[in-house]
């Protein structure tokens, strides 16, 4: 399976998937790294992985339709069977949704239904929720609303800043996102409506993790 990576910062999760790629763990190759944004780490950790990096900048495009074409192209001329959002922070519109149906995932700081869109760590802050977390779905049309792969919960705790436990929830992206994919390149994740079947999954099921401080 050939995976296409779209980023648009730090690229930490393209790290772990790029990681589970050579340890074998997910087994499928990165085919391509696209970000949007010049000069982000992603890019530098896609050519450190001698994975072929292309920079795409958003603004440089007359509309999104124009800038989400472009994407298709490159995805395609990679040979891409899936697409994975890596913090890529822009909205994708129907030409890739269409393009990817139901091969497009992404990976969202928060325990969704609850706190789509932007600065989800601070939503739960300021929501004063106990337990917070992180989401791997596929993308549909809506905002962070697609059917739900794997989730992680992550304790919020009283002393915890947006950034401490932004922090905090990463360490589980890092686990769930490359499993994730995983599941997919094995073939055992089933769209059946809003809701995901993965089959073959043993009495723990490996698509609910919670963090040590949760389970102690
Ligand atoms: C991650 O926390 C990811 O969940 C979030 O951006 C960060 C990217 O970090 N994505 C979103 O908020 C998307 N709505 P990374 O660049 O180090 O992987």
């Amino acid at each position: 399976m050939r995976i296409g990576i779209l980023a648009s910062g730090t690229g930490s999760n393209l790290q772990a998937i790029l990681d589970g790629c050579a340890s074998r763990s997910i087994p499928a190759e990165v085919a391509v790294v696209i970000c949007n944004i010049p000069g982000v780490k992603a890019l530098q950790r896609a050519e450190s992985a001698r994975v072929p990096a292309v920079l795409l900048p958003h603004q440089k495009f007359p509309n999104r339709e124009e800038f989400d074409r472009e994407l298709v192209l490159t995805l395609q001329e990679h040979r891409v069977d899936l697409v994975c959002l890596a913090g890529f922070m822009r909205l994708l519109g129907p030409v890739l949704l269409r393009a990817f149906h139901n091969r497009i995932l992404n990976i969202h700081p928060s325990l969704l239904p609850a706190f789509p869109g932007l600065h989800a760590v601070r939503q739960a802050l300021t929501a004063g929720v106990r337990v917070a977390g992180c989401t791997v779905h596929v993308v549909d049309e809506g905002t962070d609303t697609g059917p739900i792969l794997i989730q992680a919960a992550v304790p919020v705790l009283d002393s915890d800043t947006e950034e401490t436990l932004a922090a905090r929830i990463l360490v589980q992206e890092h686990r769930c996102y490359p499993r994730a994919i995983a599941l997919w390149a094995e073939g055992r994740v089933q769209i059946e409506g809003r809701r995901v079947r993965i089959t073959g999954a043993g009495p723990r099921p490996d698509h609910t993790l919670s963090s040590p401080e949760l389970t102690d």
